[in-house]
């Protein structure tokens, strides 16, 4: 699959068969998060993830309680960042910025790998970060940001409309 087909077929995807997603997939998914471009190469974040089914089922009572769907994954991956060590590279200014930015490309190139695997996924963004703290054991210091839910699709959900270009881009200075 190249790039572009793998961006036609990306989804968030909210139904899957429960079959499992292996470690080696995992493994493969989290090199492609770690390969992604974040601030000054400091790498201030760290994954938290299971492909336990017993865990999983788990977490839509425990951490993301508006979809059932979730208990199908077969992968679940937390996203937290290190704030304080980042704060003392940057300063607490940029820190936040940064935090957030780092682990949204982490958490894009996980998605995009996981396509490529024939595997689709759903970014949270709405869950519940004290309770995922305790679920996935972060250490007092880290902050949960994204939260991934992969697995095998129970069907490919329809592409969601983008907004014309015009409407989003504004071209600057001579781009012909
Ligand atoms: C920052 C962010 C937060 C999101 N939070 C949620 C969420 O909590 N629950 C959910 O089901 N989808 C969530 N999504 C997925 C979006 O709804 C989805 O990406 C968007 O509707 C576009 O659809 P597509 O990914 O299929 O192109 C989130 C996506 C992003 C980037």
């Amino acid at each position: 699959m190249d790039f572009c087909e793998m961006l036609d077929h990306r989804r968030s995807t909210r139904a899957f068969t429960g079959e499992p997603v292996t470690r080696a997939e995992l493994d493969q998914m989290l090199a492609a998060g770690v390969r992604a471009p974040n601030a000054c190469n400091a790498q201030c974040w760290h994954f938290f993830c299971t492909i336990d089914r017993t865990l999983i089922e788990r977490l839509v009572p425990e951490v993301y309680n508006r979809g059932e769907w979730l208990r199908d994954v077969g992968c679940a991956i937390l996203i937290c960042t290190d704030p304080a060590e980042l704060e003392q590279r940057f300063g607490s200014i940029v820190r936040e910025r940064f935090s957030v930015q780092d682990t949204a490309a982490a958490a894009t190139q996980i998605l995009q790998c996981a396509t490529t695997l024939g595997l689709a996924g759903c970014w949270m963004g709405a869950f519940d970060r004290d309770r995922a703290c305790e679920f996935f054991g972060v250490p007092a210091g880290m902050e949960p940001v994204i939260l991934l839910g992969i697995g095998h699709a129970a069907a490919e959900p329809p592409a969601r409309p983008r907004k014309p270009m015009n409407e989003v881009v504004t071209l600057v200075g001579n781009c012909d």
